[in-house]
């Protein structure tokens, strides 16, 4: 029995140790276009980009260039917000990547 509590224990002390690792690693990696996508867009224009919530664009039918969308989330454009103050130019980058992925 008192061999029992000590392998149980040794085995509760790894596992968690085990997880703090790789909760750490996460949050080091730079955040990829998807998770910044998520974290800040759907809400108005939703997973796909077709919500148009607030009267956001459809943006699975934009035709705006990297440069021209780099643009408008970087400064902002009628109801569409600004977003410099929290993404920096890599997850700007990244989102606008994953943004042209949602076009048909
Ligand atoms: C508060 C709601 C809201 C949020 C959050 C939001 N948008 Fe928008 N977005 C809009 C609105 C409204 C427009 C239309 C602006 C206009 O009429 O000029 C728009 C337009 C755009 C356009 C222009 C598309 C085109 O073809 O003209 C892009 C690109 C865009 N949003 C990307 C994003 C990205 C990327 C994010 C997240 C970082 C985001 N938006 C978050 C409301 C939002």
């Amino acid at each position: 029995m008192f061999r029992f509590l000590i392998t149980a224990s040794f085995t509760a002390t790894i596992l968690a140790s085990c997880g703090g690792n790789s909760a750490e690693k996460k949050s080091d990696a730079p955040l990829t276009g998807e998770q910044v996508y998520m974290q800040n867009c759907i809400t108005c224009h939703g997973v796909d980009g077709k919500a148009q919530m607030a009267g956001a664009t459809d943006l699975s039918v934009s035709t705006l260039t990297a440069e021209q969308a780099t643009a408008v989330i970087t400064n902002g454009r009628n109801g569409m917000r600004s977003f410099s103050n929290e993404l920096s130019k890599d997850e700007i980058d990244a989102v606008v990547k994953h943004i042209q992925t949602l076009r048909k």
